[in-house]
């Protein structure tokens, strides 16, 4: 049983949590830009200040790369021992002029809160230390062993956190590894997640004359690059949506029909897809609904192309160069070295003629399937039922966390994945919003899991 003092304290304390939420997202940690190095830095100190004042053991890791903060509280003999994982570091904001309000000056509307990383993922990673805060606070002993460990290269494809967890498999020996970085199934309904797609992403660049053409005088006399890219680009795909790199599909785990049934149990409408994308309609590979294109089949999509004059107006040239970014999202068991040199082999192979080509593998993520039935899992939909008022379905994820893979070759845990964000959350758009009912329901699912973790067998 959860502390009623505790339980009590979270909810005489939400307007405290909202604000210390406020000053976190308002560092803009954006990973993948290196001007906002200092707010990597600042993002990672301002972590530590909290987990320091809570009296976890505190340490900033500092690397080659952006730092980990690592906690811990006094590790007692006979207990379980939770590591909780989250980021950070945030997307970067543009297109930022589709914004409503300031991504790094956080706007509260109708009980959501706008900013980016609000979904993604610090409001989820903090729910995790104002779980810790409510025990400490109210000087209740919490029953399990915990770990914490946040990086802050997971929106950038970064090492660091891989290295230190193959590494240092001892220091984070634990009993399970909670995540927070997906979403509820929907508005309401509370979800585990117990699979992640993985990646391999891949730039492809063309490169035609030396520099742009006048195209009147030389169009049609030399390859333009901008067309060979979408040429490319073309083959990569059948008009069924199936990806046409040689042997893509061959370690594919195809959906049995028991996990089918349970997609479709789920009453999944084009509704809600419409709804949560703006987009016209369903579209993907032939023969498979949209939650199994989504969840469970690999895919292989532009991530942004660009090649010759972009600006207004017109602007007669041949373009020197072409770039195209391409994100293949892989299921279990397709290995991601293996599709990235297919990939680089195949789009090789249909280059058209007249043209230097490099294909480059950017970076890639393991795939995730982490089973349903433990006894964890089990204390995690507990605390998700007694957190959101509901007991929560099981569902699988098109995004990608790539660390935890490594988490479960490394550390051989149980890995839970407990998502408070929303599906229409826009991370990684304009306007990323958090409830702020996920949010609190979401650090009172911790405090539950916290207890109902130590009486696991
Ligand atoms: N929180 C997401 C992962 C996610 C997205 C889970 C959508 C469930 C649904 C995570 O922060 C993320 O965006 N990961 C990147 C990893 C990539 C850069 C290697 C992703 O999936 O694009
Ligand atoms: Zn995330």
């Amino acid at each position: 049983m959860t502390s009623q003092k505790v339980i009590d304290y979270l909810s005489s304390n939400q307007d405290k949590h909202l604000d210390d939420l406020v000053e976190f997202l308002k560092i803009p940690s954006i990973s993948a830009i290196a001007s906002h190095h200092d707010d990597i830095e600042k993002a990672a100190l301002f972590l530590e200040s909290e987990l320091s004042s809570l009296n976890l053991k505190t340490e900033i890791i500092r690397t080659e790369g952006n730092p980990l903060v690592y906690a811990e509280t006094e590790q007692l003999e006979n207990r379980k021992t939770l590591l909780f994982y989250g980021h950070y570091d945030v997307q970067p904001t543009d297109p930022l002029e589709l914004w409503n309000s300031e991504p790094f000056n956080p706007l509260i509307k109708d009980g959501i809160i706008y900013a980016r990383g609000s979904s993604d993922d610090k409001g989820q990673l903090y729910s995790h230390l104002k779980a810790v805060e409510a025990y400490v606070k109210t000087g209740t002993p919490i029953p399990v062993n915990i770990k914490m460990i946040f990086e802050g290269e997971e929106e950038c494809g970064g090492h660091t956190i891989y290295e230190y967890t193959e590494n240092n498999p001892d220091k984070l020996k634990c009993d399970a590894v909670i995540v927070s970085d997906t979403s509820l199934y929907n508005e309401d309904t509370p979800a585990i997640c117990y699979s992640l797609k993985g990646l391999a992403f891949m730039e492809i660049r063309v490169k035609g004359p030396s520099q742009d053409l006048h195209s009147g005088s030389y169009g049609g006399t030399v390859q333009n690059p901008g067309n060979a890219i979408c040429e490319i680009v073309a083959n990569l795909k059948d008009t069924n949506s199936r990806v046409l790199i040689p042997g893509f599909y061959d370690d594919v785990i195809e959906l049995e029909e028991d996990e089918r049934a349970s997609f479709k149990s789920l009453n999944y409408t084009e509704d809600t897809l419409r709804a949560d994308t703006g987009s016209p309609g369903p579209f993907g590979e032939k023969g498979y609904t949209t939650l199994e294109r989504m969840w469970a089949r690999p895919t292989c999509d532009v991530n942004g192309i660009f090649s010759g004059y972009t600006g207004e107006g017109a602007k007669t040239i041949i373009p020197s160069t072409a770039t195209a970014k391409v994100s293949m999202r892989l299921v279990p068991n397709q290995d991601p070295d293996k599709i990235a040199s297919s990939f680089i082999s195949y789009v090789k192979s249909i280059c058209p003629p007249g043209l230097d080509i490099e294909v480059e593998n950017l970076h890639n993520a393991q795939s995730v399937m982490v089973p349903r039935n433990g006894a964890m899992m089990k204390a995690g939909a507990n605390a998700m039922e007694a957190g959101f008022g509901k007991y929560p379905v099981f569902i699988r994820e098109g995004g990608s966390i790539p660390i935890v893979g490594t988490f479960q070759s490394s550390l051989k845990a149980p890995v839970l994945l407990l998502g408070y964000g929303l599906p229409n959350d826009n991370i990684h758009s304009p306007n990323e919003k958090y409830h702020l009912d996920n949010y609190y329901k979401g650090i009172l699912t911790t405090a539950h899991l916290l207890s109902f973790a130590s009486t696991v067998e």
